[in-house]
């Protein structure tokens, strides 16, 4: 990628200063040089760069999210584009990765429900101009039935009882990628949320949590037993993030309970959109039909809400 004429309006934008500078690169992915630090005694910066339209996403998202998610995230400087690439500069945080150690602390997990519950209360988030294309429910399908290859039970659970429970629920815009990858823990222990490209793809309550606890137990290598049976599920996860966890989800514990293994397929359907490794998509489709052979899920599942 070429990205001298980005970096020269950068420069020219003042916002970072080319001189005096340290520069590091910090973050290498496939898609090459990615993220830029900068710094000076003006602060610190990051530069983050991408191949596609993408950044304009996450920079016009940031800056109106910013001031609901208080100091969870912070509000981007700036944003800049070719022909090619796009290129936004965000203050820089220092922070580290997540890790399943840091959820042995009620600190982290009520700050995890937190951000999730700000994500819900983002004033008039159906009003709110969104710059990601939504998932749409019946694309959905044709990818469940290849990669899970499901009975006739679950077409229907698919088909007609998820439609049916989602159509009651609040419309509400989710990061889309909530996971521990996409979480940091600041130095006075805060966490930090970045990575804010598909926020508003997902508008279904209680998904990041969906994600969070999948990405948790997946870590904690815990999930075939916190699953072990619906009830057993609901009552850790209330013990882990609190009983107001659902009411501030706008949910009750078995809506959520039910739409958990559709979340993760829509999880599983969202990464294979966007060719992610497959050995995530492997897991995520372990965890589905993980909770479809089990017994009590399927009773569940079958039975429905009523
Ligand atoms: N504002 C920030 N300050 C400091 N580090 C950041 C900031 N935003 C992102 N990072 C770091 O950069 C890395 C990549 O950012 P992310 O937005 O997740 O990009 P990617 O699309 O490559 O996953 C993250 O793992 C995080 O550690
Ligand atoms: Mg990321």
């Amino acid at each position: 990628m070429k990205i001298g004429s980005l970096l020269s309006q950068v420069y020219k934008s003042g916002l970072v200063d080319a001189q005096n500078n340290s520069i590091v690169v910090t973050h290498m992915s496939d898609r090459a040089m990615k993220i830029i630090y900068f710094s000076n005694n003006s602060g610190s910066r990051l530069l983050k760069i991408y191949s596609n339209k993408k950044g304009y996403y996450e920079y016009e998202t940031l800056s109106f999210l910013a001031d609901y998610l208080k100091e969870y995230t912070v509000k981007p400087d700036g944003f800049f584009q070719d022909e090619q690439n796009t290129l936004s500069v965000v203050p820089y945080v220092a922070q580290r990765e997540l890790n399943v150690a840091d959820m042995a602390s009620p600190s982290i997990a009520k700050q995890v429900v937190d951000v999730l519950i700000c994500l819900h209360r983002v004033k008039d988030a159906r009003e709110i101009k969104l710059f990601c294309e939504q998932i749409n429910f019946a694309e959905l399908m044709p990818c469940v039935e290849k990669s899970l290859g499901l009975s006739v039970d679950y077409k229907d659970y698919f088909n007609s009882a998820v439609p049916v429970v989602l159509q009651r629920l609040l419309e509400v815009p989710q990061h889309g990628d909530f996971t521990f990858t996409n979480l940091g823990v600041r130095d006075n222990g805060m966490l930090f949320v970045f990575d804010w490209e598909d926020y508003g793809r997902i508008r279904w309550p209680g998904f990041d949590f969906a994600t969070f606890l999948a990405s948790f137990l997946h870590h904690s290598n815990t999930y075939n037993s916190a699953v072990g049976s619906v009830d057993s599920f609901i009552r850790m996860t209330e013990r882990k993030f609190g009983s107001g966890v659902y009411k501030g989800l706008d949910l009750d514990s078995r809506t959520f309970a039910f739409l958990f293994p559709f979340y993760l397929t829509g999880f599983m359907f969202l990464k294979k959109r966007l060719n992610y490794a497959d050995t995530i998509i492997d897991r995520i489709t372990g965890m589905i039909e993980y909770l479809f052979k089990s017994a009590d899920w399927q009773r569940f599942i079958r039975k429905g809400l009523n």
